[in-house]
């Protein structure tokens, strides 16, 4: 798959209110924004026209747009995000994804985030989650399938969403956290297992032919390198305050 776009979100000055379990203090909003700025430039860098929208004091979350759709090559699915206070965040994008994709949508009692679904060619990955319930898996299980796609349901593990801990690399392969070394739903997969100390890398973002991973993870990095992959570091601290990274901050497709 090659992506040519993507849409982000600028973080909102009130960031620092969104949800979050992580225990790093609060974000510096400035430094949020110049994190933002790197990683936008980092996708344009790799041939992807982004759309980057202003944000949103509504949404202190807003900035985490991965998480209002789901983007496949036959279709958009708009979600219904699974934290209350995020419900709403995806009206601003569904406009954007209708110029290129078919829209579908999750409906209540359905509850889905798009850090949640991982996309591998055919085979989508759907974690069940604190805000990805069993009904909207089944919704978007059967938007899906109806594409010609597989789904495989699975728990979502120690993170916020899936993504938190599995992505893909290319081709077949998934980088994992130690959690998922074993996974039996996964067994159709290569594995890159990461150090048990540094899970958070599992949230790296493969685009293009290249892996962006959070800086500051060496061991991750070293058994990056051995695998001949391009890898693209760059810093963003001030979202994992917020329990986001790489992956929830763009839709790409
Ligand atoms: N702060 C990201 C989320 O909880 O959805």
């Amino acid at each position: 798959m090659t992506f040519t776009h993507a849409i982000a979100r600028r973080p909102a000055m009130n960031a620092g209110d969104g949800l979050t379990s992580a225990s790093f203090g609060a974000p510096d909003p400035e430094r949020m924004l110049a994190q933002h700025r790197d990683y936008i430039g980092i996708l344009e860098s790799l041939d992807l026209q982004v759309t980057v929208l202003d944000p949103d004091e509504k949404f202190p979350d807003g900035c985490f747009v991965e998480d209002t759709a789901v983007v496949t090559p036959e279709v958009a699915v708009i979600t219904r995000p699974g934290a209350a206070s995020r419900r709403g965040e995806e009206a601003a994008i569904e406009p954007l994804l209708a110029g290129h994709r078919p829209i579908a949508r999750i409906v209540a009692p359905g509850s889905v985030d798009g850090g949640d679904i991982l996309v591998m060619g055919e085979q989508v990955l759907i974690g069940l989650s604190t805000r990805t319930n069993e009904e909207g898996a089944r919704q978007l299980t059967g938007i899906l399938q109806a594409c010609g796609m597989q789904c495989i349901s699975l728990a979502a593990g120690d993170g916020l969403h899936l993504k938190s801990s599995i992505n893909g690399i290319g081709d077949n392969r998934l980088l994992v956290t130690q959690e998922f070394s074993e996974c039996a739903q996964l067994s159709g997969f290569e594995r890159v297992v990461i150090p048990a100390d540094e899970s958070y890398a599992g949230n790296s973002l493969w685009v293009n032919g290249r892996v962006i991973m959070p800086a500051g993870f060496p061991a991750t990095r070293e058994i990056m390198d051995e695998l001949d992959i391009e890898i693209l570091e760059t810093q963003v601290s001030e979202f994992r305050k917020m329990d986001g990274g790489l992956t929830c901050l763009s839709i790409r497709f």
